[in-house]
């Protein structure tokens, strides 16, 4: 049974697009076959950390929802963004970046039960470990879809009070989903801070288990999502706490 790991924040911005990228990439740098879906169909953006160019997808996520090509048509290999540290596999399926798609999307919707469908003919086809799901911020109907078919959810948040708040209501809204597992990471942390204390205070206050802690980084925040965090920089210190969170995620 292939894992179903979302990762999801109730505000934007936290860093679930990067994170989604660089856990995949670790799962395929130790030999596992991974699928990356991009459900933020309002406001893709992970094809970018991949490099996938425009005419390289054939056919998108909104395509398949559509009923315009069967879902394994809209996969990617983008192994090669790992540059030869690939030793699993990486499949991205890209949301469409055309404005008349994401203005359809938005205006016409589609059928929300082809979503769960794709997921499973997806690891069935590309016979994959684990999928990751990246998803657009707040509670939307896809987001809690995919929430409620994964195995385990991945909140991730800022120490902002903004976050605070709105990571409670994710929290509650997942337990009533029932999903078997979910942890927090908390992301973008100020040097300044005590990082096992605010592991602590946010386990304690949101009674879940803390994935793990990463510190802002000005090294992230110059790749500009433009790499791989985790190809580009392999021996730094945020990489060694993101490969610690993906194992955690699958133990
Ligand atoms: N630990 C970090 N330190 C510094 N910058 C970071 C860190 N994590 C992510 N970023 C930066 O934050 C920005 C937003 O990241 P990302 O796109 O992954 O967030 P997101 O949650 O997917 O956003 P959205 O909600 O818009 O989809 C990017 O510029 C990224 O490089
Ligand atoms: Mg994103």
């Amino acid at each position: 049974m292939a894992d179903i790991i979302s990762v999801h924040s109730f505000r934007g911005g936290t860093g679930k697009s990067n994170t989604s990228a660089n856990l995949a990439a670790l799962y395929a740098m130790d030999g596992l076959r991974v699928g990356v879906i991009d459900t933020d169909i309002q406001s893709p953006g992970i094809h970018v950390i991949f490099g996938l160019n425009d005419d390289e997808a054939v056919y998108s996520l909104n395509d398949y929802l559509w009923g315009r090509c069967a879902i394994q048509q809209t996969a990617c290999d983008v192994s090669y963004a790992l540059r030869g540290t690939c030793k699993g596999a990486v499949y991205l399926i890209p949301s469409s970046v055309n404005a008349a798609d994401i203005a359809r999307v938005i205006h016409d919707g589609y059928d929300i039960d082809l979503l769960s469908d794709g997921f499973r003919e997806l690891i069935q086809a590309l016979k994959l470990d684990i999928l990751m799901i990246d998803t657009h911020p707040g509670l939307n109907e896809e987001t809690l879809l995919s929430i409620a078919i994964s195995n385990v959810l991945l909140v991730v948040m800022r120490p902002d009070y903004q976050d605070y708040q709105g990571t409670g209501l994710t929290v509650e809204v997942a337990r009533e989903l029932e999903v078997p597992r979910m942890m927090i990471l908390i992301n973008k942390v100020p040097l300044t801070f005590d990082l096992e204390q605010i592991r602590w205070t946010v386990a304690d206050t949101y009674n879940c288990p803390v994935a793990g802690v990463v510190p802002h980084s000005d090294e992230m925040m110059g790749l500009a999502s433009h790499d791989i965090f985790a190809v580009r920089y392999a021996d730094h210190p945020i990489v060694t706490e993101l490969r610690l969170v993906a194992k955690i995620l699958r133990s």
